[in-house]
């Protein structure tokens, strides 16, 4: 009933020469060969691709694509979210080819984010080979990653998230970025699918982004692997978003950098795999235990001590 991971990204883009080189020369990730005019595939492990970056007049994360167990959930999924009032348009069986599913739909979160759910994964032979020398990203059962939204519509998109798509919550906390005691927080709801990642989806109580994202995260097998990957970030001047840290919730170690599409991407490494049936719903009050200095907290430092 559940979704059972993150299978792919959807980006549109002005610029994809630029988008090109950050996934393949910072990032690490494999240019795949096939895809639509006007469309590069990258892969990451063995799915025949995960980022579907097309061409187009805007910056944005056009769609998620979240996949779920079988035809039988899919048809189950679409049901609940035209009974929540979403739109939903279904793939042509030519679109799902090209995406590499059985069979997907589109719909919207009611803050207007764009998702894909689908059913029927490809895989390919060819083995995954990173341009960066990357030993590899940690995929399977656990998905490509996760992709974390902004909206002040909070309670209404969670709720969709949770009573309408599946997700579980795992974390739901207010995180305080500063000392001050009348800081009302910011709340946050991170949310599990049916695999070991702490989150595969998460959601920030503050105004949505241009680009629809706030950010995206790839789980790299090894430390040495995120700490080349940010040699990779100083090497190309791409903008650090936050600094290398630990995150208290699920224990990632890792750092976040801007991707061309103006939202940020998160390299991260080691960290919680949970068993759900022994887990509680936590509330953390700060998402970081060491590290993760964020670009506006180091401008904000700077100008106090300007
Ligand atoms: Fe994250």
């Amino acid at each position: 009933m559940g979704i059972k991971a993150l299978g792919y990204l959807v980006i549109t883009t002005a610029k994809p020469a630029e988008w090109d080189q950050f996934l393949t020369e910072v990032v690490g990730v494999m240019k795949a060969a096939g895809g639509p005019k006007g469309v590069s595939l990258y892969r990451v492990d063995d799915r025949v691709f995960r980022f579907w970056v097309q061409e187009g007049g805007e910056e944005r994360l056009s769609a998620a694509g979240y996949e779920v167990a079988d035809a039988a959930a899919l048809a189950a999924l679409r049901a609940r979210v035209v009974a929540a009032g979403r739109p939903v348009e279904d793939g042509t069986a030519d679109e799902a080819a090209a995406r590499g599913v059985s069979a997907f739909f589109r719909t919207t979160d009611p803050a207007g984010h764009g998702f894909e759910f689908f059913h029927g994964d490809r895989r390919t032979d060819a083995p995954f080979v990173s341009p960066a020398g990357v030993s590899g990203f940690v995929t399977g059962k656990m998905g490509m990653g996760h992709s974390v939204y902004a909206t002040l519509q909070f309670e209404e998109t969670h709720a969709f998230y949770r009573d309408v798509l599946g997700f579980r919550d795992t974390d739901f906390p207010r995180f305080h970025f500063t000392d001050d005691p009348a800081d009302p927080g910011m709340g946050f709801a991170f949310m599990h699918a049916d695999n070991g990642r702490h989150h595969s989806i998460a959601l920030g109580e503050m105004p949505s982004p241009p680009s629809g994202s706030v950010h995206i995260m790839l789980e790299m097998k090894t430390l040495s692997d995120v700490g080349k990957c940010h040699d990779r970030m100083r090497a190309h001047k791409v903008p650090e978003s936050a600094t290398l840290g630990r995150h208290v919730n699920d224990r990632t170690f890792g750092f976040y950098m801007q991707t061309p599409g103006g939202f940020d991407l998160e390299i991260g490494c080691d960290p919680l795999v949970i068993d759900w049936q022994n887990w509680t719903t936590t509330a953390h009050l700060v998402p970081s235990e060491w590290g993760h200095v964020w670009a506006w907290q180091k401008a904000l430092e700077e100008g106090q001590n300007a």
